[in-house]
């Protein structure tokens, strides 16, 4: 389920960007994580039409003109292709693959029809959605090897007029997480960045992300954190929140918690969390919740069947997504709470996920004139509902 609710990301204005990677591997590193070369190739596919229509996609004129108006097309039509073969080939993944993968078959059939239609500034939008899911599936997945460096892309995206952070999303784009992280790491350090809000940057949270779940390492954080502790002119409530996070790695890496790949570790850690966390939403929890999302995240990954410890999986990452998420475009939280009902209806923590979800629609459905939840995700809700009650009976008789 895709919902637009509110929640704020980075977006990227200017820039126009070629995506080029080569088949030619690099350097491996010795990496656990096994290579998917059928899932590589699709990647391939898809990358040539992105390359080709995201630079056009920046600016209006190119993107409108009835000159390029039939290869666009024919990239559109290439694009949607290859998300519909990589919806084919998720079904016999996880069910978070595959997910993802649907949102970017959407997203491309979006810009290919609206594009056709003529409704030019809506498949621009899809066409920049769709890079958000790529970042969804690649942020939480290890690396596997090192992708070319994408040859050309940073030379066409014209990479000096870029914000860091939109730099960053490109990379992560195009599986450059070493690049990625450098980026993120000169700009929280680059003296750009208000020391004040340091803390609280959804970007924090995906540096995070990357280095835990692509590249399961801790110890970059900890340098970067080091580093901002040792500015003189750090604010009080600064200091606090990065010794905090310090900590927390101190703690989560001598327990080599990203080496932890089961269930009842990141229900550790995310208990751990907890016991730091003041309120709900208190960030000082964010360095275990990522920990946490990464060791179920690659859970989830290596058991795509369908039992009840996958589905307490999903409920636990959805409630580290209700603390880390926040994507605009893609909410993992509510479909990991419906497939944690789905997979489970019976279990204690179905009904839990259920007040969970039902409070996550409540929230983004809300606005100044009041609460207007669809009739779809009502009809949703009362389905799951409805799951789990007669999960219930079933269990008392
Ligand atoms: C549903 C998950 C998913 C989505 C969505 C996704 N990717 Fe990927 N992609 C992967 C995985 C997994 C790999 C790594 C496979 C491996 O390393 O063996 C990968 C690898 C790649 C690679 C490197 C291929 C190689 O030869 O190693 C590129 C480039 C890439 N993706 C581009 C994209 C772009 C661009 C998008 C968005 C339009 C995208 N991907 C969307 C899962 C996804």
């Amino acid at each position: 389920m895709i919902s637009v609710n509110g929640k704020i990301n980075i977006f990227f204005g200017l820039g126009a960007g070629i995506l080029v990677a080569s088949k030619v591997v690099v350097a491996a590193p010795a990496s656990q994580a096994k290579q998917d070369v059928p899932t590589q190739s699709i990647m391939q596919q898809i990358i040539g039409p992105l390359s080709r229509v995201l630079p056009l996609s920046f600016d209006d004129l190119s993107f409108e003109s009835p000159k390029n108006r039939p290869a666009i097309s024919k990239d559109l039509k290439q694009l949607m292709d290859s998300a519909n073969h990589l919806e084919d080939h998720a079904k016999r993944k996880d069910k978070a693959f595959d997910y993802i993968a649907k949102s970017l078959r959407n997203d491309a059939r979006h810009a290919f029809h609206r594009f056709e239609r003529g409704d030019f500034e809506e498949s621009r939008f899809a066409i920049h959605n769709m890079t958000e899911n790529c970042i969804a599936c690649h942020e939480s997945l290890p690396e596997t090897h090192k992708v070319p460096p994408a040859t050309g892309f940073f030379s066409a995206l014209k990479i000096d007029r870029l914000h860091p952070l939109e730099k960053a999303h490109f990379y992560v784009v195009s599986r450059q997480f070493d690049d990625a992280l450098k980026t993120y790491e000169d700009y929280f350090t680059s003296g750009s960045v208000p020391l004040t809000s340091i803390g609280l940057l959804g970007s924090f949270t995906d540096y995070l992300k990357i280095a835990t779940n692509a590249k399961g390492d801790l110890d970059r954080p900890k340098k970067l954190i080091e580093k901002i502790l040792a500015r003189p002119d750090l604010p009080g409530h600064v200091k606090s929140q990065m010794t905090n996070w310090l900590n927390a790695i101190i703690q989560l890496e001598s327990e080599k918690a990203l080496t932890k790949s089961d269930v009842a570790a990141a229900q550790k850690v995310l208990s751990q969390g907890r016991e730091i966390m003041e309120f709900p939403r208190d960030r000082n929890g964010t360095v275990h919740y990522v920990t946490a999302a990464a060791i179920l995240n690659r859970y989830v990954h290596d058991h795509p069947e369908a039992n009840a410890e996958v589905a307490e999986a999903y409920y636990l990452l959805g409630i580290t997504e209700s603390l880390l998420a926040h994507s605009y475009w893609i909410s993992r939280e509510e479909f990991d709470f419906e497939t944690a009902i789905r997979l489970a209806p019976s279990a204690s923590f179905a009904e839990k996920a259920y007040t969970l979800l039902e409070e996550s629609y409540t929230v983004g459905f809300s606005g100044s004139s009041g609460t207007h939840i669809p009739p779809d995700v009502k009809a949703l809700l009362a389905e799951l509902r409805k799951l789990i009650d007669q999960a219930k009976s079933q269990q008392k008789t």
